[in-house]
């Protein structure tokens, strides 16, 4: 066992920023730069070539399938989408205004409690288990958004694909090719992002030897916050405010936040100190989106809004986020704001799995940092009567 003289003296990373603690083959972010690898792929060439499917194989093989295998993963993603009546009873018995992301962490706890083999290390068996919470996460979401609208759930389509199947079963009606294909790129650009929040949640779950769903549920416990993938539903909500309290003045809106050291939601990143590659790519598929719905209201305020905010934030090197463009996409394929976190959880599960399953294979140590101690010490015990 190492001591603290092997080791060194510990460092003081406030937000343990700038730390490594593991490695990774998954993703490469080049923060400087705004490059963004999935395996070394560069994200542009798999939201453009890609599918949800192919690219969540990538992530948890650590290689491109081939035809058959592609086939075979597909075909395991559709048989796991439906979920067992035990959890179609549990989600009736939800209360309907829960917030959908205390759903997916409560009923994604429920699926783990029924599997008997959850502690399983296996690698064949823990990739069984990601499919199959990769094939539930939209089937889950999807039900309790038809439940708590008194509206008959709509059963998997398997002629659809993930992304096609996902939207179907919210709404009800076959959507458009192009409302699929830009949902999907949506999801791809959603899937992985190296060690951000929620990914070391599931990673520190694991790395005590837990199991999977257990991971997963830390993970979707720590997406929810707003200043992590909560972000999508408060950008679009500050563009609702935006419309409605400023009367749609952006400029307006800015001046007052910055003056009181508010935030703008889906800007600033942790590691990007460019612009987000993948806001890069969901403004032109919000654009393309605006034109198919005939709607431009929504992204022509992002675009202001990032335009305005540019010369004051930019010198921060604060910039747009995933979450930005993606909020306004959302809106524009009729989804509620309040599902947009769980969207985020449906793609990034794939991440969270992929680095679990990294995480054992490589043998990763029980992650335990420190925290600085800043108390007195030898302070004597005061008997209850003697306390001020
Ligand atoms: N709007 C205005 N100012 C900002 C923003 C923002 N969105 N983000 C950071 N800043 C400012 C801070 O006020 C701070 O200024 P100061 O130095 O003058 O006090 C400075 O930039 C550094 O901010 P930190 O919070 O220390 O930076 P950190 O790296 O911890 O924050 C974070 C990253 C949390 C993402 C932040 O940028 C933020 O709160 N953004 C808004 C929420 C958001 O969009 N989150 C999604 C992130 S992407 C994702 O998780 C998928």
């Amino acid at each position: 066992m190492k001591d603290i003289k092997e080791i060194g003296e510990p460092v003081y990373s406030s937000g343990l920023e700038n730390i490594y603690f593991s490695e990774t083959k998954l993703s490469y972010i080049d923060g400087e730069n705004g490059r963004l690898y999935y395996m070394g792929i560069p994200i542009e060439e798999l939201a453009n070539n890609s599918t949800f499917e192919e690219t969540a194989y990538l992530m948890l093989y650590q290689k491109l399938p081939t035809l058959s295998e592609l086939e075979e993963f597909t075909k395991k993603l559709k048989e796991n989408r439906d979920i067992p009546e035990i959890l179609l009873k549990e989600e009736e018995l939800i209360p309907k205004n829960a917030h959908p992301m205390d759903v997916l962490r409560t009923i994604v706890s429920f699926v783990g409690m029924l599997d008997e083999n959850a502690m399983s290390k296996k690698e064949d068996e823990i990739v069984e288990k990601s499919i199959k919470l990769t094939a539930i996460l939209p089937t889950i979401t999807a039900y309790f958004h038809r439940l708590r609208n008194n509206l008959e759930i709509v059963r998997p389509d398997p002629n659809l694909n993930h992304a096609g199947n996902f939207l179907y079963m919210l709404r009800g009606e076959k959507p458009s090719d192009i409302e699929i294909d830009i949902f999907d790129k949506t999801l791809i650009l959603y899937i992985e992002h190296g060690m951000n929040a929620s990914t070391f949640s599931a990673i520190i779950t694991a790395s005590t030897q837990s199991d999977i769903y257990s991971a997963i549920v830390s993970a979707i416990g720590t997406l929810k916050g707003p200043l992590h993938g909560g972000a999508n539903e408060e950008a679009m909500k500050m563009l609702f405010e935006i419309d409605r309290n400023y009367n749609g003045d952006v400029e307006a809106y800015l001046k007052d936040k910055i003056s009181k050291k508010e935030r703008i939601m889906g800007f600033g990143h942790r590691v990007y100190k460019a612009y987000d590659p993948r806001a890069r790519i969901l403004k032109d598929l919000a654009l393309k989106l605006a034109d198919f719905t005939n709607n431009r209201k929504w992204v022509d305020m992002q675009i202001e809004l990032e335009e305005k905010a540019g010369p004051i934030l930019g010198e921060k090197k604060i910039y747009p986020n995933v979450d930005y463009y993606a909020a306004s996409i959302y809106y524009m394929l009729g989804i509620p704001f309040d599902l947009y976190t769980s969207i985020f959880a449906i793609a990034r599960v794939v991440g969270w799995c992929a680095h679990v399953l990294e995480y054992w294979k490589i043998g990763g140590r029980l992650l335990r940092p420190r925290e600085k101690y800043v108390g007195e010490l030898n302070i004597p015990y005061l008997n209850i009567e003697q306390r001020r």
